[in-house]
């Protein structure tokens, strides 16, 4: 456990709140400390999110209501306490499964009774999944965490039925920082995708002392070919 982490002291919600964005802004690719972070922050993790006015849930569920269908079948890929799929099944989809690698966000999500499946897994792994179930797949606030993205970008487009989409967040700091032009058309010119769109920075978490106005979230779409 980190020192980060263990600023989470349930007796000092304030300085929780203080250190957390900290860590949340420098983010890591170590996926143990990742696992550790999101297992200690689970449960207060929403209500954080909420007083940061986090927008990516709502944003994601209208981009897919543009592309996708409700009945069809889509992943939650680093889905966490389940923001997402929460805003989703709202949008009326009914058939959402997630993965995460948060054991502990992860029992949150399967509180709130709109996820068909649920699975733990390090999505710096393979993905456990043979073969393409999935007519979407979304991955929102999770790829500053990712060392390649590109690999992962495969990986999604491996468990994604051809002309499924893939909408994905990434921070506005990071998108350049780490070329995601450049993987975006790289996987469009192997074949695997077709870049259908990509957004202007939107708010992220704008009372987030942090993020305000300073780092803002980039949406994209994909279809896979
Ligand atoms: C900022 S939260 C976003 C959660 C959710 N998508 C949302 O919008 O509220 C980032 C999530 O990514 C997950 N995550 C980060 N790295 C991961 C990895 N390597 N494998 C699986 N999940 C990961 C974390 O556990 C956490 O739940």
């Amino acid at each position: 456990m980190t020192d980060t982490v263990r600023h989470h002291d349930a007796e000092k919600p304030e300085t929780k709140k203080e250190n957390q964005p900290s860590w949340l802004k420098e983010g890591s690719t170590d996926s143990e400390e990742v696992a550790d972070f999101y297992d200690t922050w689970a449960e207060t993790y929403d209500e954080h999110l909420k007083d940061w006015d986090y927008r990516a849930p709502t944003y994601v569920a209208e981009l897919l209501k543009q592309y996708v269908s409700t009945e069809q079948a889509i992943l939650d890929a680093g889905c966490g306490t389940g923001l997402a799929g929460k805003a989703l099944h709202l949008a009326g989809y009914e058939n959402i499964s997630g993965i995460d690698i948060s054991a502990t966000s992860l029992n949150k999500a399967d509180q709130l009774n709109v996820y068909s499946s649920l699975l733990a897994h390090d999505l710096q792994q393979p993905l456990p999944f043979h073969g393409n179930n999935y007519n979407a797949l979304i991955c929102i606030g999770v790829l500053t965490y990712i060392e390649n993205c590109q690999s992962l970008f495969k990986e999604f487009c491996r468990i994604v039925k051809p002309g499924g989409h893939i909408a994905f967040s990434q921070r506005s700091d990071l998108f350049d920082a780490r070329n995601f032009p450049d993987t975006i058309a790289t996987l469009e010119q192997e074949g695997v995708w077709e870049n259908i769109k990509i957004s202007s920075p939107q708010a992220y978490l704008p009372k987030n002392k942090d993020f305000s106005d300073k780092v803002q979230a980039i949406f994209c779409i994909c279809k896979v070919v």
